[in-house]
């Protein structure tokens, strides 16, 4: 079911990402930060790999309506920031579930480090066959991941088998418009990974082919294009770390890639949206 080939493409995409343990170690070192003692205030600003940071976690927060008493599930969970930054600030328990196994191990390590492991465990596997048991959660979130899953039909299948009844799912994804060229989409699966991405339009149907109740449904596409403005600016102030990391034609690389993937949100050919859906009590 999943796509062997698929996935290991995205693990290498992910293994040379500048957003990894060492990195964020780095950074917080340069600014003076102590890192021998590491808390999720310190690490939040730098260990979130989507775009509007600590806001657009706390908008997934509202809309699910997360609190203590919530079991999350953050589905393609990345190093772990968003999932210890939801157990800290609204004291739920989170499982991250990622594939990318060196991510996944400094996400183990940095929540150890911030004393949450008792609220924040980590589950390696692939997003569209987890293991994980039926109507385990009550929310499930995931932020700027979807994108990089083939077959969305599969995927939706297994987010509402893992929910509770009556659970809610709320994830934001890179989207496409209906302008976008074949090329353009064959370019963005060789240098970004993205698979199949879909349109506002096909998650909405597809949400409540699936038996959920689409709530609320955002069109991100013109807030993210000055965010990814920025963050272009954000990894191109990396550079010394990245090609100290890797190299000088890796930091190149990257370069080139991120700024056809931006230039894509300036043309408006990509977008972005915020979904919230409900599980009914019976489907
Ligand atoms: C852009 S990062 C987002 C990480 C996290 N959501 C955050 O906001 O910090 C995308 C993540 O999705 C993971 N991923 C991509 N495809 C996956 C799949 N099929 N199953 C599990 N994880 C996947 C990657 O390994 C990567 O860590």
């Amino acid at each position: 079911m999943a796509n062997t080939t698929h996935s290991k493409l995205v693990n290498v995409f992910y293994n040379t990402h500048p957003i990894s343990e060492s990195q964020v170690l780095d950074k917080l070192a340069q600014t003076g930060a102590d890192t021998s003692i590491l808390t999720v205030e310190l690490l939040q600003h730098h260990d979130q790999d989507h775009f509007g940071g600590l806001a657009a976690t706390d908008a997934l927060a509202l809309h699910a309506k997360i609190n203590e008493s919530t079991h999350v599930l953050d589905l393609c969970c990345g190093l772990g920031g968003p999932a210890r930054y939801l157990a800290y600030h609204y004291g739920c328990r989170v499982t991250g579930v990622d594939m990318n196994t060196d991510r996944l191990a400094g996400a183990v390590r940095l929540t150890e480090r911030t004393k949450l492991q008792d609220r924040v465990l980590f589950h390696h596997a692939n997003a569209l066959q987890t293991g994980l048991a039926d109507e385990t959660f009550d929310v499930i979130v995931s932020q700027e991941a979807f994108c990089h899953i083939p077959n969305k039909k599969t995927l939706i299948t297994e987010c509402v088998r893992l929910l509770k009844p009556g659970g809610r799912i709320v994830y934001t994804d890179i989207l496409a418009r209906s302008s976008m060229t074949n090329e353009i989409r064959s370019r963005l699966e060789t240098e970004m990974v993205f698979s199949e991405l879909s349109t506002l339009e096909q998650y909405c149907h597809l949400l409540e082919e699936k038996g959920c109740q689409v709530i609320e449904v955002e069109d991100l596409s013109d807030n993210w294009a000055q965010i990814l403005i920025d963050r272009l600016a954000m990894y191109r102030s990396l550079k010394e770390q990245t090609v100290s990391s890797f190299d000088l034609a890796h930091f190149q690389k990257w370069d080139r890639t991120y700024s056809f993937f931006v230039g894509l949100y300036r043309s408006g050919e990509l977008g972005g949206g915020r979904f919230v859906a409900h599980k009914p009590k019976s489907i």
